[in-house]
């Protein structure tokens, strides 16, 4: 495998020597692209690997996040033979290397989607036990259950029988809600809406954990994320796991 090692990488960004990076590893520590990895023969590459210490990037690893604002009827996807991908929306000139998007939005849900180069993010956020909160703007039709707020609390069970965790849902107009959600299902809000008995016809993130979508940014635009923003992940980033 080309590349460099793992220990001998650490101990040049960290001003450690070898064997204080070995033992770091050891400890357990150190995750590669989100991956606990305690071997310090481990030869990665350096131009894309993110190599983190407790959850946070060693600095001088540079990673780029990048919000784009989502139109309809692109995918949530790094390739698709026969519709446009978000990928296809990123200027090549935002990001010298692959970017993955951070969880998915449906062909049809616009807002806020957030593509890293960086492992240990795409971890933090979507990691299920997590729970970063995600703020919707739904548009409905069709009666919705008069009681629907106090089983968005309660944790809506889907069609299938799946419990939600408790979830929160305002309604702001006639056939108009905000909703938050703290997990990641597959068309999640689709069949919360669903199964209180009414049918999202408009659908679109506004937030993401400590992001909100830039208000000045037109819909299919991408930019990087400011100092400001990338400081409120990685404070995200560096809390603990609650577990
Ligand atoms: N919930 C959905 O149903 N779709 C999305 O795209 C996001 C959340």
């Amino acid at each position: 495998v080309k590349g460099e090692r793992l220990d001998k990488w650490i101990a040049h960004h960290t001003g450690r020597t070898r064997k204080e990076a070995s033992k770091l590893l050891r400890s357990g520590r150190v995750t590669v692209d989100g991956a606990p990895i305690t071997d310090g023969a481990r030869k990665i590459d350096p131009a894309s690997a993110t190599v983190a210490v407790d959850g946070s990037p060693i600095e001088g690893a540079v990673r780029y996040v990048v919000m784009l604002h989502k139109p309809r009827g692109v995918l949530t996807a790094t390739r698709d033979a026969r519709d446009r991908t978000v990928l296809d929306l990123i200027p090549a000139d935002l990001c010298p290397r692959p970017l993955v998007p951070v969880g998915r939005l449906d062909k049809d849900t616009t807002g806020l989607l957030l593509l890293t180069d960086d492992g240990a993010l795409v971890h933090a956020l979507t990691h299920p036990r997590r729970h970063v909160a995600k703020l919707y703007r739904v548009a409905f039709e069709g009666p919705l259950a008069p009681d629907a707020p106090a089983r968005f609390e309660a944790g809506v069970v889907l069609e299938d029988g799946t419990r939600c965790r408790p979830a929160h849902l305002e309604l702001t107009a006639p056939g108009q809600a905000l909703v938050t959600l703290r997990e990641g299902r597959h068309r999640q809000v689709r069949r919360m809406i669903a199964a209180l008995g009414a049918e999202v016809v408009g659908l679109h993130r506004l937030t993401m954990g400590p992001i909100p979508l830039d208000p000045e940014l037109p819909e299919g635009a991408a930019r990087r994320l400011r100092d400001d923003e990338l400081a409120a992940l990685d404070a995200l980033h560096s809390s603990r796991d609650p577990g």
